[in-house]
């Protein structure tokens, strides 16, 4: 499988205040993303989960560079983007988009929609008739009436304006978008819909996406991997079937369990999370997830980081417990 993104131990650090210890200053740090390693493969739409907070958008953004990196590298395509510069960000952020939360706030109320979409595709470098012409091309994709383009943002449905944002991602061809959290803020009867169109267009225009959502149902049925985040860092990443079909991490365990039930028979056979995400200034020591883990191992969790165990051939787990199953995983292997 080729490797669109190569993600190496990054890191992304806010400095939220200054601390004194032994009368030095010493920054406060809160750790949004803190050493994370994966790739994204071409053609894939990866998952990122995890509660508000555990750091999906700052992620996104880092590999946008729509932020700077504390730490770490990303390579795309081969390519190192940490150490580019903004002209170079601009050629290579015609291949990689971004579709936001709130369609609302990601257009400029006062302009017409076809200007505001102009305006991108001339940033772009697209003359003015190709770009009407991609532009309604778009707009017939998604499926919406071309008359639309003709008013302003605050005239449209959440849902006709996250179709326009998605036209306003693909204007430049790009080949990996980041969705982030794209239908939390949608009516719930329009976000199948917009699901549908992010699940058929990957496959009808060979896109490459990162789908960031703090609901399962959702990733479930429209990713091929998932990564799960707690408190900046990765503790299970896999694909699909295996996440859900072979849960390994107890916070994996949990965030499934507190996922709506799809009928009112089925049976939860896991707890529900309990209690308060700890303050990203303050990682726990030993695995980031053990104050909140109702599988604990005194003396172990709470003392030694987990490694990353590989529990079969796509999965992978940050956890002590899965020792066993690597293992087995290593012998039938
Ligand atoms: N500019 C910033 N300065 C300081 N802290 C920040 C900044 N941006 C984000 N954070 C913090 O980084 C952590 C991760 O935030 P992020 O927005 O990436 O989480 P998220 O998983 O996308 O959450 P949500 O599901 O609510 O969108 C949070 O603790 C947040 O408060
Ligand atoms: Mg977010």
């Amino acid at each position: 499988m080729e490797k669109l993104f190569q993600i190496k131990h990054l890191k992304k650090y806010y400095p939220v205040g200054v601390k004194r210890e032994k009368g030095k200053e010493e920054p406060i740090l809160l750790k949004a993303v803190d050493d994370l390693s994966f790739n994204i493969f071409k053609g894939e739409n990866l998952g990122v989960v995890g509660e508000s907070g555990c750091g999906k958008s700052t992620l996104g953004r880092c590999l946008l560079k729509l932020i700077e990196s504390t730490e770490g590298d990303i390579l795309f395509r081969d390519q190192s983007i940490i150490k580019n510069n903004k002209k170079q960000m601009v050629t290579l952020r015609k291949d990689m988009q971004m579709v936001f939360q709130n369609p609302y706030s990601s257009f400029n109320p006062k302009q017409t929609l076809k200007r505001a979409l102009l305006d991108v595709a001339h940033f772009y470098g697209m003359p003015e008739e190709d770009a009407k012409k991609r532009i309604y091309e778009l707009v017939d994709y998604v499926n919406l009436d071309r008359s639309l383009l003709s008013r302003r943002s605050g005239e449209l449905s959440g849902g006709q304006l996250q179709r326009l944002a998605i036209v306003r991602a693909l204007i430049p061809n790009p080949s990996f978008i980041m969705a982030d959290e794209p239908v939390s803020a949608l009516d719930v009867s329009v976000q199948a819909q917009i699901l549908n169109l992010l699940y058929d267009m990957k496959d009808e225009l060979g896109l490459t996406m990162m789908f960031n959502s703090h609901e399962l149902t959702v990733v479930e049925h429209i990713c091929d991997r998932v990564l799960v985040m707690y408190l900046g860092g990765m503790v299970e990443i896999g694909v699909t079937e295996e996440i859900f079909g072979n849960t390994m991490h107890p916070y994996t365990k949990a965030l499934i369990a507190s996922k709506p039930k799809d009928h009112p028979d089925e049976v939860k056979d896991h707890a529900v999370l309990e209690g308060e995400v700890p303050n990203a200034t303050e990682i726990p020591e030993g695995c980031r997830f053990c104050t909140r883990c109702p599988e604990m191992i005194d003396g172990l969790c709470n003392k030694k980081i987990p490694p990353l165990y590989r529990v079969a051939d796509r999965h992978w787990v940050s956890c002590h417990k899965a020792k066993k199953a690597a293992e087995k995983f290593m012998e039938e292997g």
